[in-house]
């Protein structure tokens, strides 16, 4: 298939390229780079041994997309290009919705014209709000008023917007997929995540706490209804998420309409459990220092991944060591991350 990947310079999208070339896809990334570099994608081309067409560019830019898709004739697109900090999102609301929605209609509006209908979306856990029970199916509510923050929310508005986009066009298929918490990196250590400034999420903090950049973990509470009181989490393997969209183009492929599926392990870890794990794969233990919760964040969440497995044939194959045995490869190799 001729892929459109938009954001696949980032951190998931250049893992799910690797998989695209190596499963026998073409692959064009669109990218404006504003969270990224084109190193990553250099290093996927060689990993793969293949050719990946780059094109920097905007989906706030009409005529670039426009460009690009009559350059080629797309199958599928997916759809990584957002902004993604969730406390960014607090401070600059109107960039996110911005960036996300405006985006990704002028990105829907590039395919209808040029009649590409297979859409793969990067949704979000955090769709789910504060969860009722655990663990979370894809039926389980999701309440817009229980989003914490403008990211979040922009991830749960585009649901609703490529719904009535394909329920306006029946021909057209949308695989809505919701991550749980995407860590590590490819087992060549070649590429991985490169967040720009202090990491706000606890596998690049703690990372960077094993390679000397940072001198302490602050764990957010011990004090919630968990079994060692730290906030729990669905930690899933960026390799088996990247695999994910490969099975989900091929679902497309069958004209499915809307689909949605959860992207986890269906295993919840808690930050003591993480901490002692990253220090277990990088011989260097972790200090912590527990502190106040973090406002919006919730004590425990994780999927069950049963229906991405019955109807795309997926599931996580790596667990919780190679997630920390391949995030301490890929930072301990490139402490500086692309720029090193
Ligand atoms: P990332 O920041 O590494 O990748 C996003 C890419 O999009 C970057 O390369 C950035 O340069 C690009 N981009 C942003 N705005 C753009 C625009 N206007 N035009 C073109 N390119 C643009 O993030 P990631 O972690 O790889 O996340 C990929 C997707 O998955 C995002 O949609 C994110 O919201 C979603 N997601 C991520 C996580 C996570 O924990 N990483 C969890 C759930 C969902
Ligand atoms: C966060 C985002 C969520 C986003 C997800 C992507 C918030 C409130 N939510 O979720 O919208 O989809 O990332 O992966 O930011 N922790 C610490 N110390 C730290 C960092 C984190 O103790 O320095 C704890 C958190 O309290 C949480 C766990 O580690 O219990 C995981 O945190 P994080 O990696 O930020 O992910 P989420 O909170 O699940």
């Amino acid at each position: 298939m001729n892929v459109l990947v938009t954001g696949g310079a980032g951190y998931i999208g250049s893992h799910t390229c690797l998989e695209l070339l190596n499963t026998g896809h073409s692959v064009t990334v669109f990218d404006n780079l504003s969270n990224s570099s084109e190193e990553s994608l250099r290093r996927v081309a060689d990993l793969a041994q293949k050719e990946i067409v780059f094109v920097k560019g905007d989906i706030l830019d009409n005529e670039a997309l426009e460009q690009v898709f009559a350059q080629t004739q797309f199958d599928s697109v997916i759809h990584f290009a957002s902004l993604k900090a969730v406390g960014e999102s607090v401070s600059k609301p109107l960039e996110y919705y911005h960036n996300n929605l405006t985006g990704t209609v002028n990105l829907c509006y590039a395919m209808q014209n040029a009649g590409v209908k297979n859409l793969v979306f990067s949704s979000s856990a955090t769709v789910y709000g504060l969860p009722k029970s655990l663990p979370l199916t894809e039926a389980s509510p999701t309440m817009i008023h229980e989003v914490t923050n403008p990211y979040g929310r922009t991830k749960l508005m585009l649901e609703f917007v490529l719904r009535d986009w394909q329920t306006a066009n029946p021909n057209f298929n949308v695989a809505l997929l919701r991550y749980f918490n995407p860590v590590g990196a490819h087992e060549s250590g070649q590429i991985g995540e490169d967040p720009n400034g202090i990491p706000n999420n606890l596998l690049p903090y703690v990372s960077q706490v094993a390679v000397g950049k940072l001198d302490q973990l602050g764990v957010f509470g011990g004090d919630y209804e968990t079994p060692d009181g730290t906030g729990v989490r669905d930690y899933i393997h960026v390799v088996d998420l990247a695999a994910g969209h490969v099975l989900a183009l091929n679902k497309l492929a069958t004209n499915c309409g809307v689909v949605t599926y959860n992207l986890g392990t269906g295993n919840g870890y808690s930050v003591l459990e993480i901490v002692k794990a990253f220090g277990e794969a990088s011989g260097k233990p972790i200090p912590y220092k527990v502190v106040d919760r973090r406002p919006g964040d919730i004590a425990a969440c994780y999927a069950d991944p049963a229906l991405a497995k019955s109807e795309l044939g997926w599931e996580a194959k790596r667990g919780l060591k190679e997630m920390c045995v391949d995030g301490w490869r890929w930072q301990s190799q490139n402490p500086n991350g692309f720029n090193a």
